[in-house]
């Protein structure tokens, strides 16, 4: 099934009830086209969301249980209802260490592992550490009208060709401005598995028809 990440940030319009009434939606719409729609919400959000469709943390840090003061582990989100995270998004950068550490520690506790990556080329480094799926967004598109899709194809499609060479079983989601369906059938048709967005849903007067749409193009 096409994978449909709807990543919550912290849009005030995602929070809490407000966000569960977009996944109680977005469950509707995932069930109706056979897409695999997944949301990352905050993570004081994650229990509520788990409980409506799969949810993944938006980060988690490198440390292990114990004695650490506002860190997020694997082991929390994971009790939270998590059913993976996002690592290293644009706007929660770690290093190359740490995303490797966090990889591990996402596999050590059964979490699905999304690596976010700004170039072709840091996809492909990435991709070598074994995530799950690596998501490419240029950072400069992200939040923006400009859509990665419509605006860098050749970005999605070198991400795809390098990915594939570096370490075959890893899927690539890409994102960044993606909107509408057109958005996600050009990804697809350049060898994405999957599509990303954020604002387009969260800042939409109407967030289900923009679910809809941007799910249509997946199928
Ligand atoms: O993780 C997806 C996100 O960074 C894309 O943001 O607002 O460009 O859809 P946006």
């Amino acid at each position: 099934m096409p994978i449909f990440l709807i990543n919550f940030k912290l849009y005030e319009e995602t929070l809490g009830e407000a966000g569960k009434k977009i996944a109680e939606h977005a469950k509707i719409i995932s069930a109706r086209l056979g897409v695999e729609v997944i949301v990352a919400p905050s993570s004081p959000d994650l229990r509520l969301i788990s409980g409506v469709l799969p949810a993944i943390a938006q980060h988690i840090d490198a440390v292990e249980p114990g004695a650490h003061t506002g860190f997020v582990t694997a082991e929390s989100v994971k009790a939270a209802g998590a059913i993976g995270t996002l690592i290293s998004h644009s706007e929660r950068k770690l290093s190359f260490e740490e995303i490797g550490k966090c990889i591990a520690r996402a596999r050590k506790n059964g979490l699905m592992s999304i690596c976010c990556a700004g170039s072709p080329e840091a996809a492909a480094e990435i991709a070598s550490l074994g995530p799950d799926y690596v998501l490419i967004e240029p950072p400069e598109l992200i939040g923006s009208a400009n859509s990665i899709s419509k605006t860098k194809p050749d970005v999605i499609a070198r991400t795809v060709d390098l990915v594939k060479s570096s370490n075959p079983r890893v899927g690539v989601i890409c994102g960044a401005g993606v909107s509408t369906g057109e958005d996600s059938r050009i990804a697809m048709g350049l060898g994405a598995i999957g599509v990303a967005a954020a604002s387009a849903v969260a800042k939409s007067k109407n967030p289900e028809k923009v679910i809809e749409d941007i799910a249509h193009g997946l199928v």
